[in-house]
């Protein structure tokens, strides 16, 4: 009995403590600031399981059509994107980009990370707690949005050339 009425108070202290913490302005809330790095691997672990479970949508038509992955470099590269992942030369973000914690995703690696399902679910439903926006919300086709998953599955293996020539043409 003396042992659950002690493990009670202990919550009741932890909880009133947390609220001061979290509701008192100790929390700092700044991007600037790095979080411990056991929380970081936390929420990474966490986003990867949340979008691993959510995504179930299926391409509607092969990824590998080189029309639908040039409209997708093209798409890519007019709605944002570029200015937080960067196009494939030099990178090219947007230099405010670089004030983003977590850092934007490497679409490199995100291409062969995660399969076109759960690349067209982030995209459409956007990243809680990152600064990746829902492209859903602010109005892009799911049709749009599967040919920039198209585009993004075939990176590793596009050259530099082909994405410039591709987002210059009509
Ligand atoms: C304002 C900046 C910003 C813009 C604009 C943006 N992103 Fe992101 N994106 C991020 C951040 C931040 C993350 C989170 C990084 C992470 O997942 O580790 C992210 C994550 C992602 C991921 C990985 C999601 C996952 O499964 O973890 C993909 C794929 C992605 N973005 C694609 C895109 C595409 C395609 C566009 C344009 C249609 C876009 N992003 C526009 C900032 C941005």
């Amino acid at each position: 009995m003396r042992i659950l009425a002690f493990i009670g108070a202990l919550a009741i202290i932890v909880a009133i403590g947390a609220a001061v913490f979290f509701f008192g302005g100790f929390y700092d809330v700044a991007e600037n600031q790095d979080n411990p790095a056991i929380v970081d691997w936390a929420l990474a672990s966490i986003r990867g399981a949340s979008v691993a479970g959510h995504a179930t949508e299926t391409p509607p038509a092969s990824l590998d059509d080189p029309a639908t992955v040039k409209a997708g470099a093209r798409a890519y590269a007019t709605i944002g994107c570029v200015n937080c992942h960067g196009g494939p030369p030099n990178a090219n973000w947007a230099k405010w980009s670089e004030g983003l914690k977590p850092v934007p995703a490497d679409l490199k690696v995100m291409a062969k990370e995660r399969t076109a399902s759960q690349l067209f679910w982030a995209i459409k439903s956007g990243i809680k707690f990152t600064g990746m926006p829902s492209f859903g919300l602010a109005g892009v086709s799911d049709q749009q949005i599967w040919t920039i998953v198209a585009f993004i599955k075939n990176l590793p293996s596009m050259s530099d050339e082909d994405y410039k020539t591709w987002i210059a043409s009509p």
